[in-house]
C-alpha cells in the first residue's frame, strides 16, 4: 500500500503522540501536566504526518518561532519538531518525503528559516540544515571560582516566585534576543514552558530556583538553577555530589553576567557548579577566574539551520564589513535556492540577489546554514573542505562580513 501523507486534527494528538513516542522507542508521557502543555503547543495544521493505510507510520510537526539574525532583525522561522518515522517502516525515504513537504510548507507560509535540535548528527545535512552555533557543559569546583577580573557589581540579587518570574525575566530575555544571533523569541506559552519544571522531567531533581539581579531598581539578568543535596555526613568539606546546576543564566550587560556567576558561585553547602546551553559560550567566564583551567569546558552541538529561502534570509542581516560577495549556493533539495547570490551588505543592512557573476565563494545549503549566525567562520569551513574559495581574498572577506559580535545562542528547546 502506498504512503500517504496528510496534516492531522487536533483530534489525533493521542494516536500522534503515541506513535511519536514509540518512534523514539519510548511510551507516551504519563504525567497529565506535560501532555497537556504539548497537546496546547501542537500546531495541527503545520503536522505532516505518514500513514501507511490506517497506521500512522511517520510523524513530524513545527512550531511557529521567530529568530534573531544579525544586526537585531527578528525573522519567521518554523520550528521542526516530533520527527520520527515507526521502526516498522524505516529506510524508505518516509523522512526525506516529510522534510520535502515541510520544506515546502515553510516556504508558502513566507517562513525563510527552519530550524530544529537533532537527535543524530548525520540526519539532517542532506536535508540543507547546518550545524548554527555550538553550545558547552562547563563544570566548576566551587573553591576554585574566584574572580581575578570582573566590572563592578553594585547591584543586588533577588529571589522571585516562580508565578512572578516571567514579568521580570521577559524583558531582560528581549534585551538578549538583540544581543544573541539565534535566539528564538517566546511568547506567553514558552515562557510558561521555559518556567514549567515539571517534577517528571527532572529525574528527582528539585524544582528551580529563580533570582534576578538589579542596579537601582531596574533588573538586568537572570538566572534559574537547582541545587542538588548529597550530604555524605555532616562535614562542610564533605558535601560530595551537592551542585548548583545553572539552568539559564541571561543578563543583559556584563556586570549582571558576573554578578549572576558570582552569586551561583558563593551558594554554600555546595562544592560543584555546573552549567550548560542556558548560559552563553562567550560570556568571558574563563577570563574572569583566577585559576581558569578550573573550569572544564565541553562544547556541543545545539540548533541546526536551515535557510529556506536564501535571498531573504541573506538581506535580513546585517554585515559586520562592507562588502560585496557571489556566493554560490548548492541547495539539491530546495532548488529555487541553487544558485548563485550576491550579496551587497554592512552594518546597516543589505541587499541580496541571483547573479549570473562568477561566484566568489562556493558552499553548500548548509554550510551557508552554519556561517549565517556568526557560528562558524567560512574559512574553519573551507580548510575542512566544505567552503570553496574561487576568487582570491574572497575568503577573509566573508569571514569579516559574516562576523558577529556575539556567539550565536538559543534558548528554545523545542
Ligand atoms: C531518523 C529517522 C526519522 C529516519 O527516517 P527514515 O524514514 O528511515 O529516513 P529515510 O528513509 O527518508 O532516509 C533518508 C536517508 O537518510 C539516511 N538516514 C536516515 N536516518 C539515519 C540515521 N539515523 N543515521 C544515518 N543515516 C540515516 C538513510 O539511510 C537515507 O540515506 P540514503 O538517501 O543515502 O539512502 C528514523 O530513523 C527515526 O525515527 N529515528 C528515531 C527517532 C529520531 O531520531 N528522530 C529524529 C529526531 S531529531
Amino acid at each position: 500500500m502506498p504512503i500517504t501523507y496528510r496534516p492531522i486534527a487536533l483530534d489525533e494528538f493521542e494516536r500522534f503522540d503515541l506513535a511519536e513516542a514509540r518512534g523514539f522507542s519510548a511510551h507516551p508521557d504519563s504525567n497529565s501536566e506535560i501532555k497537556d502543555f504539548e497537546r496546547r503547543v501542537f500546531e495541527p495544521e503545520r503536522s505532516v504526518v505518514a500513514f501507511d493505510g490506517d497506521l500512522m507510520v511517520g510523524t513530524c510537526g513545527s512550531f511557529t518561532f521567530e529568530m534573531s539574525v544579525p544586526g537585531g532583525a527578528k525573522l519567521r522561522l518554523g520550528g521542526t519538531s516530533h520527527v520520527t518515522v515507526s521502526p516498522t517502516h524505516r529506510r524508505r525515504g518516509i523522512l526525506t518525503e516529510m522534510m520535502r513537504r515541510q520544506l515546502d510548507g515553510y516556504r508558502e507560509r513566507g517562513e525563510p528559516l527552519a530550524a530544529l535540535w537533532t537527535s543524530e548528527t548525520v540526519i539532517y545535512g542532506r536535508f540543507g540544515y547546518g550545524l548554527a552555533l555550538m553550545h558547552e557543559r562547563r563544570e566548576i569546583d566551587r573553591r576554585h571560582t574566584a574572580f581575578a577580573h570582573s566590572p563592578d557589581i553594585g547591584g543586588q540579587v533577588k529571589f522571585v516566585d516562580k508565578k512572578e518570574a516571567a514579568k521580570v525575566f521577559a524583558p531582560i530575555y528581549e534585551r538578549a534576543c538583540e544581543m544573541f544571533p539565534g535566539m528564538i523569541g517566546r511568547n506567553d506559552l514558552w515562557w510558561e514552558a521555559a518556567l514549567a519544571d515539571p517534577s517528571a522531567m527532572r529525574n528527582q531533581a528539585p524544582a528551580l530556583f529563580h533570582a534576578f539581579y538589579e542596579v537601582d531598581g531596574i533588573p538586568t539578568g537572570y538566572v534559574m538553577y537547582r541545587v542538588r543535596h548529597n550530604w555524605n555526613d555532616s562535614l562542610p568539606d564533605s558535601i560530595q555530589g551537592s551542585r548548583v546546576g545553572i539552568h539559564e543564566l541571561v543578563a543583559s550587560d556584563d556586570e549582571a553576567t558576573a554578578a549572576l556567576w558570582r552569586f551561583c558561585f558563593d551558594i554554600d553547602l555546595v562544592n560543584t557548579i555546573t552549567a550548560g546551553g542556558g548560559v552563553p559560550i562567550d560570556d568571558g567566564l574563563t577570563w574572569m577566574l583566577a585559576d581558569p583551567r578550573r573550569l572544564t569546558r565541553k562544547p556541543y552541538d545545539g540548533l541546526w539551520l536551515r535557510l529556506v529561502d536564501v535571498p531573504t534570509a541573506l538581506s535580513a542581516r546585517t554585515y559586520a564589513e562592507e562588502g560585496s560577495l557571489a556566493i554560490e549556493v548548492e541547495d539539491s533539495f530546495c532548488k529555487w535556492n541553487d544558485g548563485t547570490w550576491r550579496v551587497d551588505g554592512g552594518t546597516e543592512g543589505a541587499d541580496c540577489a541571483a547573479t549570473n557573476d562568477e561566484p566568489d565563494i562556493t558552499l553548500s545549503a548548509g554550510d551557508l546554514a552554519a556561517i549565517y549566525l556568526g557560528g562558524a567562520k567560512p574559512s574553519e569551513l573551507a580548510r575542512a573542505g566544505r567552503v570553496v574559495e574561487r576568487t582570491a581574498g574572497s575568503l577573509g572577506r566573508a569571514d569579516r562580513m559574516f562576523a558577529t559580535a556575539r556567539s550565536p545562542w538559543n534558548l528554545v528547546d523545542f
